[in-house]
């Protein structure tokens, strides 16, 4: 990925008030396991999203780090109790909170995540608050509801593709959108193009978890940092395996069958032989016409923008193509 030069001196701006924010020190296993997930990488599209929508109304982005770094943290916690949730042995290349330490851990340290979270939000212009944290707690609501129904659909034997949209809608998209917004907002940007820059959002975001669905079965080890295989595993109910019980019929629906109902197995093997499915389906590249649709639907939205920067927008626009092309 070549980013541009103006878009790694954002990233660079925000990786430099991660690094020297202290989340706290005492105890320190209360807090050590913060810094660690905080610095062993990560993208940083959410607050880069919120910064860059920032940007496309006013140049001084630096006065704004710390409420998009709210979003990170925000992110980070989730990400902490999600661990835990889907049993991750990795995350960015390294053990997950509850491997290294153990879940009790990962749960009250990602707790005391959302309060920081609140507490960065906190270092925004006091006439920004109200609407901000009203919109950050339906935000943060939704990512929750979103996680149960991904946790309940796994127990699930059939889940429609709505079903499967719309709790990624809720789980991953809702923050790419609120990021969003609330770069737009601290701009002062008119109510419409913050609506606008919410809905494509929602939709590169949605787009955006059926990447991380297809990179999940078919990312390089080398460079994915997570667990490859670790939705088929839980019997995750991606895109790609709501399709596959869908297409499958005969011989390959009864593979399909055994391998989601059989309780003792080779991990491996599981992997490899539900992969096997997928591939005899063409399922990947369904997948990817349902991914490439919603970064449409929201690239459509950019041109109805009515930003200060033509500059801004091209960056922006530039950010979120790369996102379809990820490899981690
Ligand atoms: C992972 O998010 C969780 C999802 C919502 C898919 P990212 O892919 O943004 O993870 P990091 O922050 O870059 O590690
Ligand atoms: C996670 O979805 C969404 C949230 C953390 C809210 P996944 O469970 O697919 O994310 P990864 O693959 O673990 O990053
Ligand atoms: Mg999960
Ligand atoms: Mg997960
Ligand atoms: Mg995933």
């Amino acid at each position: 990925m070549i980013k541009s030069d103006q878009i790694q001196a954002m990233q660079k701006a925000l990786e430099n008030s991660i690094h020297d924010y202290s989340f706290g020190t005492h105890p320190n296993a209360l807090y050590e396991p913060i810094s660690y997930l905080m610095n062993i990488g990560g993208k940083r599209i959410r607050p880069l999203l919120c910064l860059l929508s920032y940007r496309l109304y006013k140049e001084d982005y630096e006065s704004i780090l710390l409420p998009a770094m709210a979003v990170e943290v925000f992110h980070n916690f989730t990400l902490m109790h999600d661990d835990i949730m889907d049993k991750a042995p990795l995350r960015r290349g390294k053990e997950t909170v509850h491997e290294k330490w153990n879940a009790n851990t990962a749960i009250l340290s990602g707790d005391v995540m959302l309060v920081k979270a609140y507490d960065l939000l906190l270092k925004m212009p006091e006439n920004k608050l109200a609407k901000s944290i009203a919109l950050f707690n339906q935000t943060a609501r939704e990512v929750c509801e979103g996680q149960q129904l991904d946790m309940d659909f796994e127990a699930k034997k059939t889940v429609t593709e709505g079903e499967y949209l719309e709790m990624i809608r809720l789980k991953t998209a809702v923050l790419l959108g609120f990021s969003l917004q609330f770069g737009a907002h601290l701009a002062e940007a008119s109510q419409e193009d913050q609506e606008r820059l919410y809905q494509f959002g929602v939709n590169i975001g949605i787009g955006f978890q059926l990447k991380d669905d297809l990179l999940d079965v078919y990312a390089d080890k080398s460079l994915f940092g997570k667990q490859v295989g670790g939705d088929i595993l839980a019997n995750k109910k991606t895109f790609l395996l709501i399709k596959a019980l869908e297409l499958a019929k005969g011989p390959i629906a009864e593979r399909l069958d055994y391998w989601l109902h059989l309780e003792d197995y080779d991990k491996n093997e599981k992997v490899e032989a539900v992969t096997d499915i997928y591939d005899e389906l063409e399922i990947k590249s369904l997948s990817e016409d349902k991914m490439r649709d919603y970064f449409e639907r929201g690239f459509d939205q950019l041109p109805r923008l009515h930003p200060s920067s033509a500059e801004g927008l091209r960056l922006l626009w530039s950010l979120a193509e790369d996102l379809v092309n990820r490899e981690k």
